[in-house]
């Protein structure tokens, strides 16, 4: 059997178009971004579109255009004024510790999706959610297995501990990517892997784009291991929250199961990211503080310009998809 994939999406302004001309039609791509706005969705779909070939590709395209000089280098030239605007949109530091326990200090207590959905949530919000987050979910824990080669020690063993889990502890049904796709499945939505591609809009495609880079680039491995702790801290009380919205919602017991996996599961991994990977690592090579700093920062910054446009669209009583 092969992977399920997903065809190319549909695209979203001259950058996009022209590494599907690449990948389709052999055609040169560019060598620079010229003006486009990092953030927005044509960069960061043709981004999307270019770390895919390092996952599942796509149906039809030769899987050589992976190590492609010139589209890698056009990848890096997307890559630089992506990274440009994180690091400009992020406070910086090498305080670790403090980075981490600010996360769970809300700036403005209450106002998160998680908290929206508990509260007043509706259900086509709560699939809208479902469909936004799959990009992410589809490939739970996957641009984290990347950073493996580039640890050592405790960081690396502690590391896969917490991955084993992610992937399931062995049982396909049980990896998390699975339970992600059961509970769209659940809710009358798509399970299919990366369905809702060309309804994503850029601010979610950037999540999971900054994931990609981070794992795919040994120079950012600190950033990528930030990156995971913060998603570890930040999942546990916002699934508790979630589960708490479908039981309000009466969601079928599918969608209920990969948050409440979720509670327990990172309570746990928390503690294990926290002393045995960032601790360890950080033990080992000081200087990668303020990558750690950089990762949890821009994974806060992302985090809360999807949170801003989900409920930004909602209470204008759109959706909040494309
Ligand atoms: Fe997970
Ligand atoms: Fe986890």
């Amino acid at each position: 059997m092969t992977l399920a994939t997903t065809a190319l999406p549909a695209v979203r302004g001259p950058l996009s178009a022209a590494v599907v001309d690449a990948l389709t039609a052999g055609k040169a791509p560019p060598a620079t971004v010229d003006g486009a706005d990092p953030l927005g969705d044509d960069l960061q779909l043709a981004l999307h579109i270019c770390y895919e070939l390092h996952y599942r590709g796509f149906p039809g395209i030769d899987p050589e255009w992976e190590w492609d000089a010139d589209l890698l280098r056009l990848r890096a030239e997307m890559e630089a004024v992506f990274l440009a605007v994180l690091s400009g949109s992020v406070a910086g530091g090498s305080d670790v510790a403090g980075t981490l326990d600010a996360l769970l200090v809300e700036q403005v207590p209450g106002t998160g999706v998680s908290h929206f959905l508990r509260d007043e949530g509706e259900w086509w919000q709560m699939r809208e959610y479902f469909a936004v987050r799959s990009i992410y979910h589809h490939k739970e824990a996957e641009p984290h297995a990347w950073v493996i080669p580039r640890l050592e020690g405790q960081a690396k063993a502690a590391l896969v501990a917490v991955e084993y889990d992610e992937f399931g502890g062995g049982r396909a049904e049980r990896m998390h990517s699975r339970l992600f796709a059961d509970l769209l499945a659940a809710a009358g939505l798509s399970p299919e892997y990366l369905h809702y591609l060309d309804r994503a809009p850029a601010c979610a495609l950037a999540t999971v784009n900054m994931m990609s880079l981070f794992g795919l680039h040994r120079r950012w491995r600190a950033a990528l291991v930030g990156h995971f702790t913060a998603a570890e801290i930040t999942t546990g009380p916002s699934a508790q929250r979630m589960d708490e919205a479908l039981a309000r919602l009466g969601a079928d017991p599918a969608c209920r199961l990969f948050y409440t996996e979720h509670i327990e599961a990172d309570a746990v991994h928390e503690q294990v990211m926290r002393q045995d990977v960032v601790g360890d690592l950080l033990a080992r090579e000081p200087d990668l503080a303020a990558d750690v700093v950089f990762g949890i920062q821009a994974t806060e910054f992302l985090e809360e310009r999807l949170g801003a446009h989900l409920l930004g669209s909602w209470r204008a009583g759109r959706s909040a998809l494309l």
